[in-house]
């Protein structure tokens, strides 16, 4: 049996900017996994592979792959577990492994994703699409044996997950993948994905190029700071929030170059902060990158920041932190470095304004890659 066990992520600085080839994001994996237990049976065509999510506790789907077939999954539920999430990374890691001589084989996957509440399936907005990748792509490269190293097994994450959605950035399988604090800069998914459509393509050869703006660093964490994240109560979907945001920024072509120009720096700034162990320029670029996503949101006419998120933010302020909405916003996470003596202060006041306190760690890298 083969285990594998996967951090969820969050965004700190660079988000939609970071949809962007060549533009950057910072990330960090956090101490809540998506887990895949591989149980390797001898029936290798058609293969069994069994789902498990705690979202939906004690629901079992089984869907038949290899074969013609693809059972009894409603299009709700597949999309509930993060099923074509699933199934891209199955097909990249059999097509790979085909290329290479392996015969298929068999096994029956479950999955358990940690990244939710398990008691009611609420959706914090941890990622599990990067995560669940990241985990079947390692967890079916181990049954093949294959030979992955870190950035192979992070670019056919990528590459599966583009194949799913190509407006993506990736920045959830960076830090899924890499673990701790992450600088992730986005490739040229365009040409990746016309490249992976090609049947000519070599995926061996692909993954082993270098890819055009490609960057995954890790970072030192901010000195003395204390990252806390809250969650407003409401769920949010990013991709409908991606899709409205590319409709809205036609029409406002140079406000959002300035946007993206303007985000870029900031990402580079609190890179720069946190590398020098400088706290004050990190919480000043953390705050900046905060206001630039509320210009984009006011040109644009969409929602980045609700009011809850706002009221979130100003309450962490308040107490002197840096705060801001988190990943594509409109619901799910915010996030505040704040001086550790302050922090039991914010979850209180979060806490009496309806926001929850989630207490998320971000392990060190070599703890998180388990
Ligand atoms: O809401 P989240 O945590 O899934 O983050 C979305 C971040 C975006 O930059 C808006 C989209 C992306 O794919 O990077
Ligand atoms: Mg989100």
């Amino acid at each position: 049996m083969i285990t594998v066990a996967v951090p969820g992520k969050l965004y700190i600085v660079g988000e939609y900017a970071v949809l962007e080839p060549g533009s950057a994001a910072v990330l960090v994996g956090i101490d809540r996994y998506v887990r895949v237990r591989l149980t390797p049976v001898s029936s290798v065509d058609p293969v069994v592979r069994t789902i498990i999510t705690n979202r939906a506790p004690g629901r079992c789907i089984e869907f038949i792959s290899r074969g013609a077939c693809f059972e009894p999954v409603s299009a709700r539920t597949a999309d509930a577990v993060g099923l074509s999430h699933v199934l891209a990374a199955l097909a990249i890691v059999d097509r790979y492994a085909a290329e290479s001589g392996h015969e298929p084989v068999g096994f029956t996957l479950e999955i358990d994703s940690q990244l939710d509440d398990s008691a009611t399936g609420r959706k914090y907005g941890l990622g599990s699409s990067g995560a669940v990748t990241v985990a079947v792509v390692r967890a079916v490269a181990r049954a093949y044996e294959l030979p992955l190293d870190p950035d192979a097994e992070m670019k056919l994450a990528l590459l599966s997950v583009f194949s799913v959605d190509p407006h993506c950035s990736g920045g959830d399988v960076a830090a899924s993948a890499h673990g701790g604090w992450v600088y992730y800069r986005t490739p040229d998914r365009a040409a990746l994905t016309a490249a992976l459509a090609r049947p000519d393509t070599e995926l061996g050869a692909l993954i082993r190029q270098p890819w055009r703006h490609l960057t995954v660093r890790s970072l030192p964490p901010p000195r003395e700071l204390s990252l806390e994240v809250g969650w407003v109560g409401r769920p949010a979907d990013s991709s409908a929030l991606v899709a409205a945001m590319k409709r809205a920024v036609r029409h406002h072509g140079s406000a959002y170059r300035e946007f993206v120009t303007a985000s870029d720096q900031c990402v580079e700034q609190f890179a720069t902060a946190c590398r020098s162990g400088d706290d004050r320029a990190a919480e000043l670029a953390l705050s900046t990158a905060g206001r630039l996503l509320r210009e984009l949101a006011a040109v644009s006419g969409t929602a980045i920041e609700s009011p809850e998120l706002s009221r979130l933010r100003s309450l962490a302020e308040e107490l002197g932190a840096a705060a801001k909405s988190s990943g594509a916003g409109g619901g799910d996470c915010g996030i505040a470095l704040i001086d550790p003596a302050r922090a039991p202060a914010l979850r209180q006041r979060w806490r009496a304004a309806g926001v929850e306190p989630l207490n998320l760690r971000v392990p060190e890298r070599k703890e998180s890659i388990r």
